[in-house]
Protein backbone atom coordinates (compact mmCIF):
# COMPACT_ATOMS: atom_id res chain seq x y z
CA UNK A 1 0.00 0.00 0.00
CA UNK A 2 2.96 2.47 0.90
CA UNK A 3 4.45 1.90 -2.74
CA UNK A 4 0.50 2.90 -4.50
CA UNK A 5 0.22 5.52 -2.08
CA UNK A 6 3.88 7.03 -3.51
CA UNK A 7 3.06 5.96 -6.72
CA UNK A 8 0.04 8.17 -6.96
CA UNK A 9 1.36 11.22 -4.86
CA UNK A 10 4.19 11.32 -7.58
CA UNK A 11 2.12 11.04 -9.98
CA UNK A 12 0.32 14.41 -8.45
CA UNK A 13 3.94 16.08 -8.83
CA UNK A 14 4.45 16.40 -5.01
CA UNK A 15 7.42 15.23 -3.77
CA UNK A 16 7.47 12.10 -1.52
CA UNK A 17 9.68 9.87 0.73
CA UNK A 18 9.00 5.75 0.80
CA UNK A 19 9.63 4.62 4.07
CA UNK A 20 10.35 0.98 5.24
CA UNK A 21 12.44 -0.59 7.28
CA UNK A 22 13.69 -3.02 4.80
CA UNK A 23 15.92 -1.54 2.17
CA UNK A 24 15.41 -4.65 -0.46
CA UNK A 25 11.52 -3.94 0.08
CA UNK A 26 12.35 -0.18 -0.91
CA UNK A 27 14.22 -1.50 -4.32
CA UNK A 28 11.19 -4.16 -5.43
CA UNK A 29 8.74 -0.74 -4.83
CA UNK A 30 10.45 1.04 -6.82
CA UNK A 31 10.74 -1.13 -9.81
CA UNK A 32 7.15 -1.83 -9.36
CA UNK A 33 6.40 1.96 -9.43
CA UNK A 34 8.89 1.92 -12.41
CA UNK A 35 6.93 -1.06 -14.70
CA UNK A 36 3.45 0.50 -13.53
CA UNK A 37 4.70 3.95 -14.88
CA UNK A 38 6.00 2.21 -17.87
CA UNK A 39 2.96 0.57 -18.79
CA UNK A 40 1.10 3.37 -18.22
CA UNK A 41 3.14 4.95 -20.92
CA UNK A 42 2.60 2.46 -23.11
CA UNK A 43 -1.45 2.37 -22.99
CA UNK A 44 -1.08 5.82 -23.49
CA UNK A 45 -2.43 7.08 -20.28
CA UNK A 46 0.72 9.44 -19.67
CA UNK A 47 3.97 11.01 -21.31
CA UNK A 48 7.28 9.24 -21.09
CA UNK A 49 7.65 13.10 -19.35
CA UNK A 50 5.13 12.94 -17.16
CA UNK A 51 6.42 9.49 -16.34
CA UNK A 52 9.95 10.82 -15.92
CA UNK A 53 9.14 13.22 -13.33
CA UNK A 54 6.42 11.35 -11.55
CA UNK A 55 9.78 9.03 -10.93
CA UNK A 56 12.19 12.15 -10.33
CA UNK A 57 10.02 13.62 -7.43
CA UNK A 58 10.11 10.08 -4.96
CA UNK A 59 12.95 9.45 -2.52
CA UNK A 60 13.34 6.16 -0.42
CA UNK A 61 14.49 6.07 3.25
CA UNK A 62 15.11 3.20 5.57
CA UNK A 63 14.58 5.67 8.82
CA UNK A 64 11.72 6.94 10.09
CA UNK A 65 13.91 10.45 10.74
CA UNK A 66 13.47 11.31 7.04
CA UNK A 67 9.90 12.23 8.27
CA UNK A 68 11.05 14.62 10.25
CA UNK A 69 10.01 18.04 7.89
CA UNK A 70 7.17 16.97 5.83
CA UNK A 71 3.63 18.58 5.80
CA UNK A 72 2.01 14.75 5.96
CA UNK A 73 2.94 11.26 7.01
CA UNK A 74 0.54 8.82 5.68
CA UNK A 75 1.74 5.46 7.93
CA UNK A 76 1.08 2.15 6.13
CA UNK A 77 2.64 -0.50 8.11
CA UNK A 78 1.03 -4.24 9.13
CA UNK A 79 -2.54 -3.56 10.65
CA UNK A 80 -1.38 -4.14 14.67
CA UNK A 81 -2.22 -1.67 16.96
CA UNK A 82 1.15 -2.16 19.42
CA UNK A 83 3.36 -1.39 16.00
CA UNK A 84 1.32 1.92 14.34
CA UNK A 85 1.37 3.59 18.25
CA UNK A 86 4.84 3.01 18.26
CA UNK A 87 4.84 4.81 15.00
CA UNK A 88 2.74 7.77 15.74
CA UNK A 89 4.72 7.79 19.29
CA UNK A 90 7.83 8.13 17.22
CA UNK A 91 6.48 10.78 14.32
CA UNK A 92 4.99 12.78 17.18
CA UNK A 93 8.58 12.83 18.52
CA UNK A 94 10.43 14.09 15.29
CA UNK A 95 7.70 15.90 13.50
CA UNK A 96 6.98 19.90 13.09
CA UNK A 97 4.58 20.93 15.44
CA UNK A 98 2.04 21.66 12.19
CA UNK A 99 2.76 17.83 10.38
CA UNK A 100 -0.85 16.03 10.24
CA UNK A 101 -0.26 12.47 10.95
CA UNK A 102 -2.40 10.06 8.95
CA UNK A 103 -2.79 6.55 9.28
CA UNK A 104 -3.85 4.08 5.73
CA UNK A 105 -5.50 1.46 9.03
CA UNK A 106 -8.26 -0.89 7.74
CA UNK A 107 -10.30 -1.37 10.60
CA UNK A 108 -7.62 0.10 13.77
CA UNK A 109 -9.39 3.31 15.64
CA UNK A 110 -7.73 6.50 14.73
CA UNK A 111 -8.45 8.01 17.75
CA UNK A 112 -6.18 5.76 19.64
CA UNK A 113 -3.81 6.39 17.84
CA UNK A 114 -4.24 10.47 18.14
CA UNK A 115 -4.16 9.41 21.87
CA UNK A 116 -0.85 8.11 21.44
CA UNK A 117 0.51 12.17 20.38
CA UNK A 118 0.42 15.08 21.92
CA UNK A 119 -1.43 16.08 18.45
CA UNK A 120 -4.73 14.36 18.39
CA UNK A 121 -6.46 17.35 16.73
CA UNK A 122 -3.77 16.62 13.71
CA UNK A 123 -4.63 12.60 13.58
CA UNK A 124 -6.77 11.23 10.87
CA UNK A 125 -7.43 8.00 8.62
CA UNK A 126 -6.45 8.47 5.04
CA UNK A 127 -7.75 5.01 3.87
CA UNK A 128 -6.56 4.24 0.60
CA UNK A 129 -7.52 0.88 -2.03
CA UNK A 130 -5.59 -1.91 -3.49
CA UNK A 131 -4.69 -1.22 -6.07
CA UNK A 132 -4.08 2.73 -5.73
CA UNK A 133 -3.36 3.71 -8.71
CA UNK A 134 -6.79 2.38 -10.07
CA UNK A 135 -9.21 2.91 -7.01
CA UNK A 136 -11.09 5.71 -6.67
CA UNK A 137 -12.17 5.76 -3.25
CA UNK A 138 -10.31 7.20 -0.51
CA UNK A 139 -12.25 6.96 3.42
CA UNK A 140 -11.56 9.46 5.40
CA UNK A 141 -11.71 8.55 9.02
CA UNK A 142 -12.82 11.03 11.41
CA UNK A 143 -10.97 10.47 14.92
CA UNK A 144 -13.05 11.60 18.08
CA UNK A 145 -10.54 14.31 18.23
CA UNK A 146 -9.88 14.96 14.72
CA UNK A 147 -10.25 18.57 13.81
CA UNK A 148 -12.15 20.07 11.17
CA UNK A 149 -9.51 22.05 9.19
CA UNK A 150 -7.26 18.99 9.12
CA UNK A 151 -10.36 16.74 7.79
CA UNK A 152 -10.69 19.10 5.37
CA UNK A 153 -7.27 19.78 4.08
CA UNK A 154 -6.97 15.76 4.05
CA UNK A 155 -10.56 15.75 1.73
CA UNK A 156 -8.61 18.44 -0.59
CA UNK A 157 -5.32 16.35 -0.39
CA UNK A 158 -7.31 13.29 -1.48
CA UNK A 159 -9.01 15.25 -4.51
CA UNK A 160 -5.96 16.67 -5.90
CA UNK A 161 -4.40 13.36 -6.00
CA UNK A 162 -7.62 12.57 -8.04
CA UNK A 163 -9.39 10.83 -5.56
CA UNK A 164 -12.78 10.62 -4.39
CA UNK A 165 -13.10 10.99 0.01
CA UNK A 166 -15.70 10.00 1.39
CA UNK A 167 -15.69 10.84 5.26
CA UNK A 168 -16.66 8.34 7.72
CA UNK A 169 -16.84 8.12 11.46
CA UNK A 170 -13.98 6.15 14.01
CA UNK A 171 -16.01 2.80 13.98
CA UNK A 172 -14.07 -1.03 13.65
CA UNK A 173 -13.81 -1.22 10.01
CA UNK A 174 -15.17 1.85 9.21
CA UNK A 175 -17.58 1.25 6.27
CA UNK A 176 -15.32 -0.39 4.28
CA UNK A 177 -13.95 -3.27 6.08
CA UNK A 178 -17.21 -3.74 8.05
CA UNK A 179 -18.74 -4.65 5.41
CA UNK A 180 -16.60 -6.57 3.11
CA UNK A 181 -14.50 -8.72 5.34
CA UNK A 182 -17.34 -10.18 6.61
CA UNK A 183 -18.56 -11.50 3.42
CA UNK A 184 -14.60 -12.45 2.58
CA UNK A 185 -15.06 -14.83 5.75
CA UNK A 186 -18.22 -16.14 5.39
CA UNK A 187 -17.36 -17.32 1.75
CA UNK A 188 -14.06 -18.91 3.17
CA UNK A 189 -16.55 -20.47 5.91
CA UNK A 190 -18.24 -21.81 2.73
CA UNK A 191 -15.32 -23.45 1.29
CA UNK A 192 -14.43 -24.68 4.77
CA UNK A 193 -17.41 -26.51 4.91
CA UNK A 194 -17.59 -27.91 1.40
CA UNK A 195 -20.73 -25.79 0.26
CA UNK A 196 -18.70 -25.44 -3.10
CA UNK A 197 -14.91 -25.07 -4.46
CA UNK A 198 -12.90 -21.92 -4.53
CA UNK A 199 -13.15 -21.15 -8.47
CA UNK A 200 -16.98 -22.18 -7.83
CA UNK A 201 -17.48 -19.64 -4.88
CA UNK A 202 -15.64 -16.78 -6.67
CA UNK A 203 -18.05 -17.52 -9.93
CA UNK A 204 -21.01 -17.41 -7.69
CA UNK A 205 -20.17 -13.97 -6.01
CA UNK A 206 -19.39 -12.59 -10.42
CA UNK A 207 -22.18 -13.78 -12.20
CA UNK A 208 -24.69 -13.87 -9.53
CA UNK A 209 -24.14 -10.56 -7.66
CA UNK A 210 -21.86 -8.83 -10.74
CA UNK A 211 -19.05 -8.32 -8.58
CA UNK A 212 -16.05 -7.76 -10.39
CA UNK A 213 -13.87 -9.86 -8.59
CA UNK A 214 -15.09 -13.23 -6.01
CA UNK A 215 -14.42 -12.72 -2.44
CA UNK A 216 -11.76 -15.34 -2.24
CA UNK A 217 -9.64 -14.11 -5.56
CA UNK A 218 -9.77 -10.82 -3.46
CA UNK A 219 -8.96 -11.91 -0.33
CA UNK A 220 -5.50 -13.39 -1.88
CA UNK A 221 -5.54 -10.01 -3.47
CA UNK A 222 -5.39 -7.87 -0.20
CA UNK A 223 -3.45 -10.46 1.94
CA UNK A 224 -4.71 -13.03 4.21
CA UNK A 225 -2.82 -12.50 6.70
CA UNK A 226 -4.49 -8.34 6.54
CA UNK A 227 -7.64 -9.68 6.21
CA UNK A 228 -7.46 -12.01 10.00
CA UNK A 229 -5.95 -8.71 10.93
CA UNK A 230 -8.88 -6.78 10.34
CA UNK A 231 -11.10 -9.34 11.33
CA UNK A 232 -9.58 -9.81 14.87
CA UNK A 233 -10.18 -5.90 15.19
CA UNK A 234 -14.24 -6.59 14.58
CA UNK A 235 -13.89 -9.06 16.65
CA UNK A 236 -12.43 -7.60 19.82
CA UNK A 237 -13.59 -4.25 19.48
CA UNK A 238 -17.09 -4.92 18.38
CA UNK A 239 -17.81 -8.14 20.69
CA UNK A 240 -20.18 -9.90 18.22
CA UNK A 241 -19.01 -13.25 17.62
CA UNK A 242 -20.36 -12.93 14.02
CA UNK A 243 -17.05 -11.43 13.04
CA UNK A 244 -15.22 -14.99 14.29
CA UNK A 245 -12.71 -15.75 11.80
CA UNK A 246 -12.83 -18.70 10.18
CA UNK A 247 -10.69 -21.33 11.63
CA UNK A 248 -9.12 -22.22 7.51
CA UNK A 249 -7.91 -18.71 7.44
CA UNK A 250 -6.38 -19.12 10.37
CA UNK A 251 -4.65 -21.91 9.54
CA UNK A 252 -3.47 -20.86 6.16
CA UNK A 253 -2.20 -17.62 7.81
CA UNK A 254 -0.26 -19.57 10.31
CA UNK A 255 1.19 -21.66 7.46
CA UNK A 256 2.37 -18.69 5.30
CA UNK A 257 -0.50 -18.93 2.81
CA UNK A 258 -0.60 -14.73 2.53
CA UNK A 259 -2.08 -14.87 -1.20
CA UNK A 260 -0.46 -13.23 -3.97
CA UNK A 261 2.62 -11.61 -2.15
CA UNK A 262 3.51 -15.48 -0.72
CA UNK A 263 2.61 -16.77 -4.22
CA UNK A 264 0.27 -19.66 -2.58
CA UNK A 265 -3.59 -18.26 -1.32
CA UNK A 266 -6.93 -19.93 -2.34
CA UNK A 267 -4.93 -19.38 -5.60
CA UNK A 268 -1.31 -20.47 -6.91
CA UNK A 269 0.78 -17.55 -8.37
CA UNK A 270 3.86 -19.20 -8.90
CA UNK A 271 3.96 -17.80 -11.88
N1 LIG B 1 -3.51 -4.84 1.53
C1 LIG B 1 -4.59 -4.13 1.29
O1 LIG B 1 -5.37 -4.44 0.37
C2 LIG B 1 -4.90 -2.91 2.12
C3 LIG B 1 -5.88 -2.01 1.66
C4 LIG B 1 -6.14 -0.86 2.41
C5 LIG B 1 -5.44 -0.63 3.59
N2 LIG B 1 -4.49 -1.53 4.00
C6 LIG B 1 -3.77 -1.22 5.24
O2 LIG B 1 -2.50 -0.71 4.89
C7 LIG B 1 -1.54 -1.08 5.90
C8 LIG B 1 -0.40 -1.84 5.24
O3 LIG B 1 -0.93 -2.97 4.58
P1 LIG B 1 -0.08 -3.73 3.44
O4 LIG B 1 -0.99 -4.73 2.83
O5 LIG B 1 0.61 -2.74 2.59
O6 LIG B 1 0.99 -4.49 4.37
P2 LIG B 1 2.41 -5.13 3.96
O7 LIG B 1 2.72 -6.10 5.03
O8 LIG B 1 2.38 -5.58 2.53
O9 LIG B 1 3.41 -3.88 4.02
C9 LIG B 1 3.78 -3.28 5.24
C10 LIG B 1 5.18 -2.71 5.10
O10 LIG B 1 5.54 -2.08 6.33
C11 LIG B 1 6.92 -2.31 6.54
N3 LIG B 1 7.19 -2.12 7.97
C12 LIG B 1 6.84 -2.92 9.00
N4 LIG B 1 7.25 -2.38 10.16
C13 LIG B 1 7.87 -1.22 9.87
C14 LIG B 1 8.51 -0.21 10.63
N5 LIG B 1 8.57 -0.30 11.96
N6 LIG B 1 9.06 0.85 9.99
C15 LIG B 1 8.99 0.93 8.63
N7 LIG B 1 8.38 0.01 7.85
C16 LIG B 1 7.84 -1.05 8.46
C17 LIG B 1 7.15 -3.73 6.06
O11 LIG B 1 8.53 -3.94 5.74
C18 LIG B 1 6.25 -3.78 4.82
O12 LIG B 1 6.95 -3.44 3.63
C19 LIG B 1 -2.30 -1.88 6.95
O13 LIG B 1 -2.75 -1.03 7.96
C20 LIG B 1 -3.49 -2.41 6.14
O14 LIG B 1 -4.60 -2.70 6.97
C21 LIG B 1 -4.19 -2.64 3.29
Amino acid sequence: MGAGITQVVAQSGMPVTLIDRDSEILKRSISRIENQLSRAVDRNRMTRDEADVALSVIDTDTSIDAASEVNLVIEAVPEQFELKANIFRQLDGICGSTTILASNTSSISVTRLGSQTNRPELVVGLHFFNPVPRMELVEVVVGGRSGDVVVDTVQEFARSLGKTPILVQDFPGFVSNRVLIPMINEAIFCYHESVAGVEEIDTVMKLGMNHPMGPLELADMIGLDVCLDILEVLHSELGDPKYRACPLLKQMVAGGKLGQKSGEGFYSYED
